[in-house]
């Protein structure tokens, strides 16, 4: 997933309403609660970094937004959000939990700038 996700940061860093706005919204569907349930996002913000110091532009301010079913555990996935606080000054990070079935609406429309979903297709909660 890592390459696929550096792509599709600088396809969005790239696109000048993302930069005039100097804010990115990401959401993860079906994040899980174990050591994966940041990895993505982390690329994402690492990817992120990458591309503004390359190319000299000032960092946005990221919201990340975690989502999996109301059961998951989001006591661990909360110490994991704390982690990536740390591990990351730049750029700066605001982190948020969306319980509920990837099914139904669960943002805002044209709130999101970039949704990933990695290895939800064979632990569906429906076909
Ligand atoms: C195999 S885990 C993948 C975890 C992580 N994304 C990864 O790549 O390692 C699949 C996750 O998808 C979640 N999931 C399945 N159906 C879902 C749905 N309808 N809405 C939200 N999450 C769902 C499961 O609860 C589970 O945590």
């Amino acid at each position: 997933m890592k390459p696929l996700m550096e792509a599709a940061i600088v396809d969005v860093c790239s696109n000048t309403s993302t930069l005039l706005c100097g804010k990115m919204v990401i959401a993860d569907l079906g994040c899980s609660s174990g050591p994966n349930a940041v990895a993505l996002v982390s690329i994402a913000l690492e990817a992120i970094h990458i591309h503004c110091l390359q190319f000299l532009q000032p960092p946005p301010e990221v919201c990340v937004l975690l989502n999996d079913l109301p059961d998951n555990d989001f006591n661990t996935v909360v110490k994991s959000l704390v982690t990536l606080h740390q591990s990351n000054n730049e750029p700066i990070v605001a982190t948020g939990i969306v319980p509920g079935s990837f099914y139904e609406r669960l943002f805002t429309s044209g709130s999101l700038h970039l949704v990933c979903s990695s290895n939800s297709l064979h632990w569906l909660s429906k076909v």
